[in-house]
């Protein structure tokens, strides 16, 4: 890479949640169409970026550090530019800006459409300072800082924050080409959240909840299927309390912003009064489902317990094209710890869901069991081992596919950081982790067991993780005898490939069937429509290429945790 080039070079980094993933994707599309390129490699980079999350203090942590190194590289590399895009960023930017002068550009999840603007400011202010400088005078680095943030803006009421809401336009100008996507994609339905469970940092790095247009939302569906795509999850920190009001809607050049969708009253779907024009989740599902018939798997992500309705578990069960997954984080099994996080419902209400959603979307026996995920926390303030007792017990009769397992991590600006004791001590909180990570193995393992002998249809992701490493060693054994670089299945196989495309991570370089060195097949990976991996061997008569992004039948052969081997039928 050339040191002019080396300036359009952009590392960029993604931690947290799906949301952010889906966020560096229409970043990454929007700089490309300026020309910057995306190396996988920060030491190709001339400008790095980092897309953080808050939600826990370890996943800030890892960002610190990174921004701690780059401090050493800046004082050899004056024009290198540095951003923190994220959570982070809106959460903690005037502590960052002041401890980590390394940074240039702070940008906040809810102003991602600016970060083109402020990069190329950032770019062009940095090379002109640094030029003039005298020698060893960083006094200039700070006055190139570019800031965009929401502040308090992101907690105005939703119809304001819609009225401003330009990020609408991040969304709609992803661009779609059937090269950037291995058959899968995320779709925004809802941003920000308005629940302020206490513990959680999301409604205040976020902003208000907001629901996008369903036109919008279909179209951009249409294209990603044009574009090849067949898997779609739809995202939203509560997605089952999608509410689009038309006529409400405030138009800016052009482009309907979104409103803000009522919260949903009492246990079951919103009611919808005659004349009214709304659009509900129920009502999107069944268009997405049946205006795009090329999406063969529709998938939504994150559910909230309280407010899931019937008529979106009736739409579920009618579309054939719908997965039957939910993922639905209960977050603790006591009542107590439950009203102290704030979330509205009691163990009993979830209990309660989980049935009606079981009864009618559970259908083992033609294939299609209802699989469950879910999210705990440990260690909230005040929980006892009698609350903790009621967990295990709630894991225990819902039988979660799995649950994300995490240790309570007090985050500054909640209501609980604020207003409870942190009292749970660390070594609690780890034993507590551990003993709930145990059984709910022993969960998964029953949940993997009963898939033993079916036959169920797989999306196929890529290259299985034991292929993988086994491609790896092969490339590193074949680099050390001054071989080529190798892909397989489209997948990056090698740090060595990727340091020699030195363009753009799209990593596009040569594809060959196999050069593992072993004689037996390539494996594959793939999920059912309930989430499980599968792991099966790739047809000898087939290049792994052309499996990647299809839907096929696989025959369980025996089962992992919830790993399931299969064969290919
Ligand atoms: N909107 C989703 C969750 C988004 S955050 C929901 O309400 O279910 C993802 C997960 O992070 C949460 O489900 C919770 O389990 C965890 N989490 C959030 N804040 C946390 C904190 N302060 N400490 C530990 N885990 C936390
Ligand atoms: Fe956080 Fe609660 Fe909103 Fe989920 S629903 S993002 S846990 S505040
Ligand atoms: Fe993290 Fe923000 Fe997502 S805090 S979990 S990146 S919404």
């Amino acid at each position: 890479m050339t040191a002019n080039n080396r300036h359009n070079a952009v590392f960029l980094e993604t931690f947290g949640c799906q949301m952010n993933e889906l966020d560096s994707e229409l970043v990454m599309g929007a700089l490309r169409a300026l020309g910057y390129a995306f190396v996988c490699e920060p030491k190709l980079a001339g400008v790095i970026l980092y897309n953080t999350c808050s939600v826990r203090d370890l996943a800030e942590q890892k960002v610190r550090s990174r921004l701690g190194e780059l401090a050493v590289r800046k004082r050899k590399e004056p024009d290198l530019v540095v951003g923190v895009l994220g959570c982070m960023a809106e959460r903690d930017s005037a502590s960052m800006l002041h401890k980590f002068p390394a940074v240039d550009i702070m940008c906040g999840p809810g102003e991602l459409d600016k970060l083109p603007g402020l990069l190329d400011n950032a770019v062009r202010t940095r090379r002109s300072l640094a030029g003039n400088a005298a020698p060893g005078d960083e006094s200039w680095m700070r006055s190139a800082r570019q800031v965009a943030l929401q502040g308090d803006a992101s907690r105005r009421s939703g119809t304001l924050s819609a009225a401003g809401d330009t990020l609408e336009l991040l969304d709609l100008s992803r661009s779609v080409s059937p090269i950037d996507h291995t058959g899968s994609a995320y779709v925004r339905i809802t941003r920000g959240c308005n629940k302020f469970c206490t513990y959680c940092v999301v409604p205040r790095t976020r902003g208000a909840e907001m629901h996008r247009p369903p036109d919008h939302i279909v179209d951009e569906c249409k294209r990603l299927a044009d574009s090849g795509v067949i898997e779609i999850t739809l995202l939203g920190q509560t997605v089952n309390h999608y509410c689009f009001e038309h006529g409400a809607a405030v138009s800016m050049k052009g482009v309907t912003q979104p409103q803000k969708g009522r919260t949903y009253k009492g246990g079951h779907a919103r009611e919808v009064h005659v004349g009214e024009r709304v659009t509900t989740f129920a009502n999107l599902l069944h268009r997405i489902h049946e205006e795009v018939p090329g999406i063969k798997r529709l998938r939504f992500v994150t559910s909230y317990p309280r407010d899931f309705g019937d008529d979106v578990l009736q739409v579920m069960r009618d579309s054939p094209r719908m997965c039957r997954y939910l993922h639905c984080p209960v977050q603790s099994g006591s009542d107590v710890v439950l009203k102290r996080m704030n979330r509205g419902y009691s163990s009993g209400d979830y209990l309660e869901f989980v049935n009606r959603a079981r009864a009618m979307l559970h259908e083992p026996g033609k294939g299609r069991p209802l699989s469950i995920a879910g999210d705990i926390i440990v260690g909230f303030c005040g929980e006892t081992d009698e609350d903790f007792e009621k967990t295990k017990n709630l894991l225990r009769q819902v039988k979660f596919k799995n649950n994300f397992i995490f240790k309570y991590s007090p985050r500054p600006g909640t209501t609980a950081f604020e207003k409870l004791p942190d009292d749970v001590p660390e070594s609690v909180k780890r034993r507590r982790c551990n003993e709930l990570l145990a059984l709910q193995q022993t969960i998964s393992d029953d949940v993997g067991q009963s898939y033993v002998g079916n036959t169920v249809d797989v999306f196929v992701q890529g290259l299985s993780a034991t292929e993988t490493k086994r491609a790896k060693r092969a490339e590193a054994k074949k680099m050390s005898n001054g071989g080529v670089a190798l892909t397989i299945g489209g997948q990056d196989v090698s740090e060595e490939a990727h340091d020699s495309c030195g363009t753009d991570c799209g990593c596009a370089t040569t594809t060959v069937a196999s050069d593992s060195g072993a004689s037996s097949a390539i494996q594959l990976t793939s999920r059912t429509d309930g989430d499980l991996i599968v792991v099966f061997d790739c047809p000898s008569d087939t290049a792994p290429d052309a499996m990647i992004g299809r839907i096929v039948t696989t025959r369980i052969t025996s089962a992992k945790g919830i790993t399931l081997q299969g064969e290919m039928l």
